[in-house]
Parts: structure tokens; C-alpha cells; sequence
């Protein structure tokens, strides 16, 4: 058993910058399921959003927020993270995030535009933000001597006092499987910190990398953690939509900057849709392009940047103009072919403002938590500006915490199980739990379709416990297992809501309510 007075699981920017913040005063483990880099943070491409242009106003921000989030966001997390975006960027630059300036080598920061937006407020660093960011944490990271790293560690689940047979509840860490040697290490800590990201592997076309696939999330609500409004999928409108290349993003900034929709004819569609046109907020985009799919019989429809002229797509959008052309596109000349795919879980494992979760010395932070900021819809930009003001927030809570006494840890006990004699089960299992997400669960949602797929994710998850307490731990069986209880919290949070809000379109229930309530489950709850 190794002790640490924080331990983070997680290291995208959530955890990263928890990691940074909390090491000047604390001995920190950050535990990572593969490289350093691999996370939904290094694929960031848009920006994060934050108010530093004098036209702007944090007020701008809050409503627009309010707006996108279909009147369901917590005001006081919105307040709480706009007021601070423009710390949450000088925090960055301090550490040496090379954002895109307005004049080479000026002072002011170059901001972009996206939908639902009502002003410029996208920081950026060209297109690829999330990795300028994610490199220049990692490399702070890296250089600390209060912080352990241990990459390819795969966090199985949580420590709890009840689960040792203490009264206290605490967590006391986690159990971590160490996928280079096979073993499973105890890591005992006074406080543990959840910055494990989203869930977009359940479903079978996503923008989200290998690693999303809501392993904080179950743990946490095996843990004894509420889950509130995880029926809010974010779809991105525009994934690339070609057969080789895998999950590859269109940012939202396209559009910001003037990118239209077409048809296959090149006749534009979204100003029938709404006034706001290619500028709506995702969900009523994302809405907008499966009903014309559908209606048409289409494969995708197409995105067009072209008319800006060579020299400004090369300049805003370089590597998306490189990724295309590896693919035969030429962005600057040609119509981009797109379709919605899984992007962002809006809910997640319910926090305060500190970051924390009902169980003492538990905090989740950015994607796997649900803070109240992203309401029924997140808005462009806001989830990278989240990780970094939760992150600040909770480092200070965690900081102020008088010290606990953290008792020996049982180990993790391997005596009744054997190796698996059918990993292709396993790999069958993940097949159809996503083609069933994405079939029964997707942008269009119906109470039979809902009703379907939770019997079949009961019928799954009856095989997966089966095989988890037989077999010997693995990490496709651990991802599989974690997804398969993220699954059914969304569909029983989506079959608990009887009205369409935001990203939660039902056609059994397609008017919105006049209050706006959020889903919670409990685990210490019976299912309703
Ligand atoms: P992540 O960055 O996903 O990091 C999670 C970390 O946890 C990873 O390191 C992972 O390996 C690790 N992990 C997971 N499970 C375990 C486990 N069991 N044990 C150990 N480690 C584990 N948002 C914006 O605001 N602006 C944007 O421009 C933007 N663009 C995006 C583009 C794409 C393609 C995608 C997918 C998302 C985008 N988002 C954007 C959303 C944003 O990137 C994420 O919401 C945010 O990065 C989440 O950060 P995080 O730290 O919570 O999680
Ligand atoms: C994008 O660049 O379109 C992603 C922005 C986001 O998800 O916030």
C-alpha cells in the first residue's frame, strides 16, 4: 500500500490542473489509464471561452450559458465559473500555454466565435487548444517532485470506509490495476479526486478518445454518489464522415468563423430550422442535421468553409485542413462531409461548489462531474473553463481540510477468480452495448426505443457481473463493466424525464415543462 495525502485519477486538464495547484503544499499521486496526453482534453480544438473583450460583458456569458442550457442550469455554478474565466486563462498563460495572440507577438489573445455565443470570447490556441494546453501541463507535470505519476494505471474502484467495514464513509483511495505488470496496487489517500472525464465510448460513433468511458462515473456511484441530468448527451453536429478516419472533429469555430450546412445539392438548410441559423447551439444543429439525414435518406450532409478563401482556412483551422487532406479533402476548395456524433456528457457525478461529492474526502472535477453549469445543453467552450475553475476550487477545499488518519487497507484479493477463457465475449459485449446506445438512445429518443435498450443493458449487465466475479481483472473488462452502469444511468434518467429539453428530444414527450427540475438517482435509492 502506498500513501498519498491526494490522490488524482485522471489527467486530463481537471486533473492535471488539480495535480499543479494542490503539489506546493501536498505529496500527489495522478494515476492515468494510458499516456499522459491521451484524454478528451488533448483533442480540444475550438477553445474555452472567457470574457476579456471590452465589447463583452460577464452577463453576455451567464445568459448565453442559460440560454444553451435550456433553462435548467444551476445560476450560481454559472456565476461562479463565467466570474472567474478570465482568472481561470491568466492561470494558464502563467504556466505557459502559447494561446493565439491577435498580433504576432502582441499582447492581447485572439478570440474566436461559436455557436451560441453572442460575442467573440473563444481563446485559442489556432485549432488545436486542448493539446497546446494538455503539453504544457504535462510538462509542469512532469518536472514536479511532489507529484508521482503513473501512467498506464487504471483505476478499478474506489476505497470506502463501508466497503472495509468502518463506520466512517470516507474514501481512503483506490484500487489501481497496473496495466504493464498485471498487478493491482492499493493507493491509500486522505482525499481522492475524480477527474476521469465523460462517457462517449458508450455510444458507437463519437468524437470522444478510447479512454472515455465512464469509469468515474460508476465508480463514484458504486461509491454511494448521486448522478444527476445523465439523460444531457452532447452530439456535436459536425464529425468528419469518412470511413478511415476515426472520430475526427469539426470545430464548432468552422461555423463561428462562417462555415455553412448544405445538402448534397449545396442547398443551405439550418435557416429553416432556426433564425440563428449554422449559430444555434449544438443540440438544435445536431437536431436540425439528423432530421434532414433522416428525412432525405442521407449518409451525412456537408460543411462548407471554402468561400473564406485559402489563406483564412489555413490560418484559423491548420490542422483540420492538414487532418482532411490526409483523408483526400481539401477543406479550402471542397465542401467537408459531417454527421452528429456523441461528444460531451453534460451529467455526471453531482458536486458543490468546491467540487466535492456527498462522501467525505471524494471531489470529482470537469467532464465526470455534474457542477450545474451545463444545465440540459453545454455551450461551446465552457467544459475546458470548468475544468480549470473546479479545479482551483476544490485544490483550495482540499488544502483548507484538517488532516485524517488513514487506516491499513485490506489488498485487493485475486484468490477466487482465474484468467478469462473468453475475451471475445468481452469484445462482443462492448459491440452491443454502443449499437444499442446509439440505436435506442441517440439525438431522437422514444419511450419503447428507451424500454428496449434498458432490457437489453440489464440483460448485459448480468453477463458482465457474472464474468467480473469469475475472471481475472483486464482492461477491456473493467471499461466494459463501467460503461455498462453509465449506460443505464442515462436511459433511466432519460425514461424519468416526460418532456423534451435541450439535448433530451423524446417524441412521446415533446413539450418542455414550465420548471425546469433535474434528473437525480441515488444509489442508495431503489430504481423507480
Ligand atoms: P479528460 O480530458 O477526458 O481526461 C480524463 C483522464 O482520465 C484521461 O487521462 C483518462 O485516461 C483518465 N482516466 C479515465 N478513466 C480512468 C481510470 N479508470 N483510471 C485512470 N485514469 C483514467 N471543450 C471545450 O471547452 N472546448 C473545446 O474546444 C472542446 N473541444 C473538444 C473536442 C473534442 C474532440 C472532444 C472529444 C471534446 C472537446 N471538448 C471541448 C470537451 C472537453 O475536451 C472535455 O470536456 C474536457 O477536456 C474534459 O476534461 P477532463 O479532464 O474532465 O477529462
Ligand atoms: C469544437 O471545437 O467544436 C468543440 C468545442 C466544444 O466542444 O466545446
Amino acid at each position: 500500500m502506498s500513501t498519498y495525502d491526494v490522490l488524482v485519477i485522471g489527467s486530463g486538464l481537471a486533473g492535471l490542473s488539480a495535480a499543479l495547484r494542490l503539489a506546493a503544499d501536498r505529496k500527489v499521486a495522478l494515476v492515468t489509464k494510458r499516456e499522459l496526453l491521451e484524454g478528451a482534453s488533448a483533442y480540444a480544438q475550438g477553445g474555452i471561452a472567457a470574457v476579456l473583450d471590452s465589447a463583452d460583458s460577464l452577463e453576455n456569458h451567464i445568459r448565453d450559458t442559460h440560454v444553451a442550457g435550456g433553462g435548467l442550469c444551476r445560476d450560481e455554478a454559472v456565476r461562479f465559473v463565467v466570474g472567474r474565466g478570465a482568472q481561470a486563462i491568466q492561470w494558464l498563460v502563467d504556466q505557459g500555454v502559447p494561446f493565439t495572440r491577435e498580433a504576432k507577438g502582441g499582447e492581447g489573445l485572439h478570440l474566436h466565435r461559436e455557436g451560441g455565443h453572442s460575442h467573440r470570447r473563444i481563446v485559442h490556441a489556432a485549432d488545436a487548444t486542448g493539446n497546446a494546453v494538455q503539453r504544457t501541463l504535462v510538462e509542469q507535470a512532469r518536472a514536479h517532485p511532489n507529484i508521482d505519476l503513473l501512467e498506464w494505471h487504471l483505476a478499478i474502484d474506489l476505497i470506502t470506509g463501508r466497503k472495509v467495514g468502518l463506520e466512517d464513509d470516507r474514501c481512503l483511495g483506490a484500487y489501481v490495476l497496473d496495466l504493464v505488470d498485471g498487478r493491482v496496487r492499493t493507493l491509500s489517500a486522505r482525499a481522492t479526486v475524480l477527474a476521469s472525464g465523460g462517457t462517449g465510448k458508450v455510444y458507437l460513433y463519437t468524437t470522444n478518445p478510447d479512454t472515455a468511458t465512464g469509469d468515474g462515473i460508476a465508480m463514484g456511484w458504486r461509491a454511494g454518489c448521486p448522478v444527476a441530468n445523465m439523460e444531457f448527451i452532447q452530439f456535436h453536429p459536425t464529425c468528419l464522415y469518412h470511413p478511415h478516419a476515426k472520430s475526427f472533429l469539426i470545430s464548432e469555430a468552422v461555423r463561428g468563423e462562417g462555415g455553412l450546412l448544405l445538402l448534397p445539392g449545396g442547398e443551405r438548410f439550418m435557416p429553416r430550422h432556426d433564425e440563428r441559423g449554422e449559430l444555434a447551439p449544438r443540440d438544435v444543429v445536431a437536431r436540425a442535421i439528423d432530421f434532414e439525414m433522416k428525412k432525405r435518406g442521407l449518409d451525412c450532409v456537408y460543411l462548407d468553409i471554402a468561400h473564406k478563401g485559402e489563406a483564412f482556412v489555413r490560418e484559423h483551422f491548420p490542422n483540420i485542413h492538414r487532418k482532411c487532406l490526409e483523408f483526400g479533402i481539401d477543406i479550402a476548395k471542397e465542401p467537408i462531409p459531417v454527421v452528429p456524433a456523441a461528444h460531451y456528457t453534460c451529467g455526471g457525478l453531482q458536486v458543490d461548489l468546491a467540487g466535492r461529492t456527498p462522501v467525505p474526502g471524494l471531489y470529482a472535477l470537469g467532464e465526470v462531474a455534474c457542477t450545474g453549469l451545463h444545465g440540459a445543453n453545454r455551450l461551446a467552450s465552457n467544459s475546458l473553463l470548468e475544468c480549470v475553475v473546479f479545479s482551483e476550487a476544490a485544490a483550495a477545499d482540499i488544502l483548507a481540510a484538517a488532516p485524517v488518519e488513514i487506516p491499513a487497507l485490506p489488498q485487493w484479493d485475486e484468490s477466487r477468480v482465474t484468467d478469462a477463457d473468453e475475451e471475445v465475449v468481452i469484445a462482443h459485449n462492448w459491440d452491443e452495448l454502443r449499437r444499442s446506445m446509439w440505436s435506442y438512445v441517440g439525438i431522437v429518443r422514444t419511450n419503447k426505443r428507451l424500454e428496449r435498450a434498458l432490457h437489453r443493458i440489464q440483460l448485459l449487465q448480468a453477463e458482465i457481473h457474472e464474468f467480473y466475479s469469475t475472471f481475472r481483472v483486464s482492461n477491456d473488462l473493467i471499461e466494459l463493466r463501467n460503461l455498462v452502469v453509465t449506460a443505464e444511468l442515462i436511459v433511466r434518467s432519460a425514461l424519468a424525464r416526460k418532456e423534451s429539453r435541450g439535448l433530451h428530444f423524446s417524441s412521446d414527450w415533446p413539450a418542455t415543462l414550465a420548471e425546469a427540475r433535474d434528473t437525480v438517482l441515488d444509489p442508495r435509492s431503489p430504481a423507480p
